[in-house]
């Protein structure tokens, strides 16, 4: 629900509907990582498990991961990169936020040593000392939910990246993984209906669009490194389509048949919606800048002030 400082994301109910439904349906399809986000794969054989492993290596090397570090995972989830950070790093600590009481169950049962698991909202949050790197894997389509402006989006946003910004030392990193708008998008009754099935499995959600990323970190961060893996999503979806459909009865057992179903439908429905470019994946690193700028000032100057097209004003133009 929207409160006086704007909007708070997904509300904790439509995130335990679709999260806290049971560890094991998720386990079915996800695979023994519980990782539950795009994986980063090579061309030829490969796995699900590299994949995933290769991608948490990528966004952790991004982030500047190292030993001694403090570091907040936002959305962590089954809490895998959590404990990547602390058996593989050595990081000082890892605290992990998320809105599923689930995955904080699951995450504290694993006992990793110097990480801090909590139910929290990352409007919430108030660090107790600088982090050196905060990452955020999929969660940011929880964010901003159908039906808002663009405008209203990139303030929400705009809120995420200044937080972190504030939570962060100079010369820290935030790496951001997430489903954006893509380049086309389907006109077919069929695959307008799946989508809309989409809404209600994943309630709440909406994807961003880069240049809405773009805006609303515009001054507060410099996007140092960008990828786009689309297809990697397509594949990482198959293979999870795939695990789901081998155990499907199991499936339904443990969520219910029509819950089991609209799970299936909506990632039959992504695959092709990853391939052929209705969504993307974007993988984003970013850098804070050494002076936070506010937009308003940088877009007059690149915008307006620089424009070759516009007439100068008589009191700027040389030698009058
Ligand atoms: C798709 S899961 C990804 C989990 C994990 N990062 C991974 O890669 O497996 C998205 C996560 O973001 C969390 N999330 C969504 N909105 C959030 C918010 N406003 N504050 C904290 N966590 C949030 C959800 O609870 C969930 O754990």
């Amino acid at each position: 629900m929207p409160n006086s400082k704007g909007y708070r994301g997904v509300s904790t109910q439509a995130a335990a509907k679709h999260y806290d439904v049971s560890d094991e349906f998720f386990r079915i399809w996800l695979g023994p990582s519980l990782a539950y986000a795009c994986g980063l794969w090579t061309d030829g054989a490969d796995t699900l498990e590299k994949a995933q492993l290769r991608k948490e290596e990528y966004l952790l090397s991004q982030a500047g991961i190292r030993p001694g570090i403090r570091v907040l995972d936002v959305g962590c989830g089954y809490g895998g990169e959590m404990r990547r950070m602390v058996e593989e790093h050595d990081v000082e600590s890892v605290t992990g936020i998320t809105l599923s009481r689930a995955a904080v169950d699951w995450t504290q049962n694993l006992g990793i040593p110097r990480t801090d698991v909590r139910l929290e909202n990352w409007i919430d949050h108030r660090p107790s000392a600088p982090y050196d790197a905060i990452i955020c894997i999929e969660a940011m389509e929880h964010f901003a939910r159908p039906g808002m402006s663009g405008r209203a989006k990139i303030q929400g946003y705009r809120e995420f990246f200044k937080r972190c910004r504030s939570w962060m030392r100079p010369e820290g990193r935030l790496v951001v993984q997430t489903i954006s708008w893509g380049h086309r998008f389907p006109l077919d009754v069929d695959i307008l209906r799946d989508l809309y099935l989409a809404t209600t499995v994943y309630p709440e959600c909406n994807p961003s669009y880069l240049g809405e990323l773009q805006a609303a970190s515009d001054g507060l961060f410099d996007l140092v490194a960008l990828r786009n893996d689309f297809d990697h999503y397509s594949r990482t979806l198959e293979v999870w389509l795939d695990n789901l459909r081998a155990d499907r009865d199991r499936a339904a057992e443990l969520v219910g048949p029509r819950k089991a179903e609209d799970f299936e439908r909506c990632m039959a429905l992504a695959v092709q919606a990853f391939a052929d470019g209705w969504f993307y994946l974007h993988r984003l690193t970013f850098r804070p800048v050494p002076k936070p700028t506010k937009p308003a000032r940088r877009f007059l100057i690149n915008n307006v002030l620089a424009r070759d097209s516009l007439p100068t004003p008589r009191f700027l133009q040389p030698n009058r």
